[in-house]
């Protein structure tokens, strides 16, 4: 539930750190540009949303991401990508006549240094566990001594 947790704040940072991802969406009648944005897993994305000629919307499905740009002021919302898969974008402002067909894709590419750091993550428990079993065979004996 908390990867839907989506902030709606004013994102004026320039300066990106790793795993955060600004991605700024032209929208005209009837395409975004991109049309297909690329993302890792686990990363923090910004979109900013920026319309041409008249107002656009941007749902984008499987996130809680709904964002409406009016020409001349973008409109932009954070989320953590959380989810790998292709989730679709559609206008979701009526902005002409071919309005539905306005649509655009999300792919969010699984992140191996998060599933690397989560390996690392069980084998240093494994190794822990075996250090432990292994050390208290001394103790016994002292125990009894
Ligand atoms: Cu753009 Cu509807």
């Amino acid at each position: 539930m908390l990867g839907l947790l989506v902030l709606v704040v004013p994102w004026p940072g320039v300066i990106l750190s790793a795993g955060e991802r600004e991605v700024r969406i032209l929208a005209r009648q009837y395409a975004y540009a991109p049309g297909v944005l690329r993302v890792s897993q686990g990363d923090r994305v910004t979109l900013v949303l920026e319309a041409e000629d008249v107002t656009h919307g941007l749902h984008l499905d499987g996130y809680a991401v709904d964002l409406v740009a009016v020409p001349g002021r973008a409109s932009r919302a954070t989320f953590v990508a959380d989810r790998p898969g292709k989730f679709r974008l559609r206008c979701s402002k009526v902005c002409g006549t071919l309005h539905p067909f306005m649509l655009g894709e999300l792919i969010v590419t699984p992140n191996s240094p998060f599933w690397r750091a989560i390996g690392i993550t069980v084998l240093a428990a494994v190794g822990t566990v075996a250090f432990l079993r292994a050390s208290p065979r001394e103790a016994p004996e002292e125990a009894s001594a």
